[in-house]
C-alpha cells in the first residue's frame, strides 16, 4: 500500500528510482512521483496513474542528480491526482518527502500550521508532515533530519518515510513505524531505501530491515546511522537477501498472475522441502517445534488473517479440527482487533499473511500478545513485520508474489496448515500411523498433480470464453471446499470485476437460489468424498432453475459430467488435500475470464498488494 524507493550514491538516481517504482507498483498505482536533488535544488515530477505516465511526463526532460526519492501511491487521503501525488515538499522547496502509511492526527496538526500561516496544495496527510518538519526546523533552528525526528514524536499513525533536502546533498533520512522499510547498502557510499527488497536486490544483497520508531540517517560519506525516535543510537543489523532477481521477472509469461499460478508445483514443493519425508514418515517444522506442545494443549488456536489468507485459515480450521481435534477459530483480523475479544494466556494466535505487513493482521497479533497469548505466524515475505514480532512461525517459501491477486501464496499457506495439522495429529495420536503415512505420501504427490491440472490450461481457457460476459457468478463447495469456493469467488471479482459470491453448497437454498436463472454461472467443487452425493443434489437444484454448471470433478467422474455444462477434472486425492488441487482451475478460470474482458489482471483497479493501512 504505497511503494517508496530512494537512492543516494554515485550513479544517476532517476533510472534506479523509476525501475524501483515499477517493481513496487503492485503496492499502489493511483499516482507516481519523484524528487531528485541536484546543485542545491530539487526537481519534483508527479503524475496521476501508473509509473509509465510519470515516465512519459519526464521523457522530454533531462533529470540529473545522484540522490532522489520516488513514490507510487495507493490513495488514502485525497483523490488520486497529480497534486495529491507524492513527493510533497515544503513551501521553499528545501525539504521533500515520500510516505507510506497514515498520519491519524493530521487534521489537528494541519489546523495549527494553517494558523501559523502555512498553506496547503494537496488534501493529503503527508503534506502536513512536510510542513511540520519545515516549521520545526525553522523554529528550533535544527537540520531537517532532527526536525523529522521531533515531528515524529508528535505524530500518531503509521509511516515509512524518506526525506531529502538539497541543502544536505549527501544525505537521505528515513523513518518507520508500522509500515515496512528496508535500507540496502551498496559499495562506495551507495545506499537504497525501499518498501521491500525488490528494488534493491539488483544492486546489493546487504540490507537492514528497519524496526518500528527507528530513524536512519544515510550519508554517502559518513555511512548509515540508526537512532530511535528518542535520539539514542542503535547498531544496524545487516542481513543477506536470499531473493533472486529472476523471481521478480515475468519469465516469458504474459502476466505475473499466470506465471505464479504455473509456479505452484514448485512453490508447494518448496514449502514442504526439508519439512516432510514421506518415505521415512516424518514431518519436521523447525520454526514451531518448541510450541507444538503448547498448540496441542491450547485452549484454542485462533487464526487471524485477511482476504485470501483468511480463506487459507478456514481451510486450516477444517484440517486442524478434523485431523488434530484441536479447537480452532478463524477471525477476520480487522474485526478481531476491535471487538474486545476474549483472549487467554493459553490461547495460541496464528497470523496468516503473504506480505507479513497487513496492518489489521499485525494489530490483531499485537493485541493477542499484549493479552499474554502465544503468537505464531505463517508468512511469505522474509523479514516482514509479522515474521519479526511473532514468537515463532513458518515461512511459506512461495517466492515473491507480484500479481496483486494472491495465488501461489494461498496454496503455500494451505500446504503449511496441512503440515501443521498432520504433525499435531501425529503427536497427539488423533490419526493412525497408517493414515499419517498415507497422507504424507499423498501430500508429496500434490505438486505432480497440480502439474497435471496446469496441463489443462487450454481447456480451462476455452471454458472461460462462455462466461466472460457474465455479470454475476456463484461458487459452491462443502467442507474444506467451501473456503475454496470463497477463494474462487474472490479471485473472479477482484480481477474481472464480475460480482461473485462463494457459499457452502447447502446454504444456496437459504437465499442465493433466488438469483439463479439461465444467465448465472455456478462453479461447483464436486470432487469425490463424504459430501459428494449432497453436492450432486445441489447441482440438480441449480439445473432445475436453468443455471449453468461448471464443475470441478475427480478424474473419471461421469455422473456430474452428465449434468454439468462444463467439467474440469482434477486428479483423485484424499479429501483432506482437495483444496490444494481444486483451487488451481478456479484461479485459471478467473485469470482467463479477466484477460478476455480486457482487465489488468496484475494490477486490478483500486487494489494494492500489501495493505499497510487499516
Ligand atoms: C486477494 C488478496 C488479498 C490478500 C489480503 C491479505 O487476492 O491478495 O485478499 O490476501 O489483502 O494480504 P496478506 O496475505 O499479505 O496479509
Amino acid at each position: 500500500m504505497c511503494g517508496i524507493v530512494a537512492y543516494i550514491g554515485h550513479k544517476e538516481a532517476y533510472p534506479i528510482i523509476i525501475k524501483g517504482l515499477k517493481r513496487l507498483e503492485y503496492r499502489g498505482y493511483d499516482s507516481a512521483g519523484i524528487a531528485i536533488s541536484n546543485n542545491g535544488a530539487l526537481s519534483v515530477y508527479k503524475k496521476q496513474g501508473k509509473v509509465s505516465n510519470l515516465e512519459a511526463l519526464i521523457a522530454q526532460e533531462s533529470v540529473q542528480g545522484t540522490a532522489g526519492i520516488g513514490h507510487t501511491r495507493w490513495a488514502t487521503h485525497g483523490e488520486p491526482n497529480d497534486i495529491n501525488a507524492h513527493p510533497h515538499y515544503s513551501s521553499d522547496g528545501k525539504i521533500a518527502l515520500i510516505h507510506n502509511g497514515i498520519i491519524e492526527n493530521y487534521d489537528a496538526i494541519k489546523k495549527e500550521l494553517i494558523n501559523k500561516g502555512y498553506s496547503f496544495r494537496s488534501e493529503t496527510d503527508t503534506e502536513v508532515l512536510v510542513h511540520l518538519v519545515d516549521d520545526i526546523s525553522k523554529v528550533e533552528g535544527v537540520w531537517y533530519g532532527e526536525a523529522l525526528r521531533i515531528a515524529l514524536n508528535h505524530v500518531v499513525g503509521a509511516y515509512a518515510i524518506v526525506a531529502i533536502s538539497p541543502d544536505f546533498p549527501d544525505r537521505l533520512v528515513a523513518a518507520r513505524k508500522s509500515s515496512p522499510l528496508v535500507v540496502g547498502i551498496g559499495e562506495n557510499g551507495e545506499y537504497f531505501c525501499a518498501s521491500d527488497a525488490s528494488p534493491i536486490v539488483e544492486y546489493t544483497k546487504n540490507v537492514v530491515y528497519m524496526e518500528d520508531e527507528e530513524i536512519a540517517v544515510i550519508d554517502r560519506k559518513e555511512g548509515l546511522k540508526l537512532y530511535n525516535i528518542g535520539d539514542q543510537p542503535k547498531t544496524p543489523y545487516i542481513q543477506k537477501l536470499e531473493l533472486e532477481l529472476e523471481a521478480l521477472e515475468k519469465g516469458g509469461y504474459e502476466h505475473f498472475m499466470l506465471k505464479e499460478i504455473h509456479e505452484q508445483p514448485r512453490s508447494i514443493h518448496d514449502c514442504f522441502r526439508g519439512r516432510l519425508n514421506a518415505e521415512k514418515g516424518w514431518i519436521s517444522l523447525g520454526g514451531i517445534r518448541d510450541y507444538e506442545q503448547k498448540m496441542i494443549q491450547a485452549n484454542r488456536l485462533i487464526i487471524v488473517a485477511c482476504g485470501t489468507s483468511w480463506h487459507a485459515g478456514l481451510v486450516g480450521e477444517y484440517l486442524l479440527e478434523d485431523l488434530a481435534r484441536i479447537n480452532v477459530e478463524v477471525e477476520y483480523a480487522s474485526e478481531f482487533r476491535y471487538r474486545n475479544p476474549i483472549i487467554h494466556e493459553n490461547d495460541v494466535v496464528i497470523a496468516i499473511s503473504q506480505s507479513g505487513e497487513t496492518a489489521d493482521t499485525l494489530a490483531a497479533l499485537e493485541l493477542a500478545k499484549s493479552k499474554g497469548a502465544t503468537i505464531l505466524g505463517i508468512c511469505n515475505v522474509v523479514g516482514s513485520s509479522i515474521s519479526r514480532i511473532t514468537d515463532a512461525g513458518y515461512y511459506t517459501h512461495a517466492g515473491p508474489e507480484i500479481g496483486v491477486a494472491s495465488t501461489k501464496a494461498f496454496t503455500a499457506q494451505v500446504t503449511i496448515l496441512t503440515l501443521m495439522a498432520l504433525q499435531l495429529a501425529h503427536k497427539k495420536g488423533t490419526i493412525s500411523q497408517s493414515r499419517f503415512h498415507e497422507l504424507l505420501s499423498e501430500l508429496e504427490a500434490i505438486p505432480e498433480k497440480v502439474k497435471q491440472i496446469l496441463a489443462k490450461n487450454d481447456h480451462v481457457e476455452s471454458i472461460s470464453k462462455a462466461y466472460k460476459d457474465a455479470s454475476n457468478a456463484l461458487y459452491l463447495g462443502r467442507g474444506s471446499s467451501f473456503p475454496v469456493a470463497l477463494e474462487g469467488a474472490l479471485k473472479l471479482k477482484e480481477i474481472s470485476y464480475i460480482h461473485a459470491e462463494g457459499y457452502p453448497a447447502a446454504e444456496m437454498k437459504h437465499g442465493p437460489i433466488a438469483l439463479i436463472d439461465e444467465n448465472m454461472p455456478v462453479f461447483v467443487i464436486a470432487t469425490q468424498g463424504n459430501s459428494y452425493e449432497k453436492v450432486v443434489s445441489n447441482i440438480q437444484e441449480v439445473k432445475a432453475r436453468k443455471g449453468k454448471i461448471i464443475a470441478i470433478v475427480t478424474e473419471g467422474d461421469t455422473h456430474v459430467k452428465a449434468m454439468a455444462d462444463h467439467v474440469i477434472e482434477i486428479p483423485a486425492a484424499d479429501e483432506v488435500l482437495v483444496p490444494l488441487l481444486a483451487t488451481v482451475p478456479l484461479q485459471l478460470l478467473s485469470y482467463f475470464i479477466a484477460v478476455m474482458r480486457g482487465c489488468n489482471v496484475d494490477q486490478p483497479r483500486n487494489l494494492a498488494k500489501s495493505v499497510t493501512v487499516e
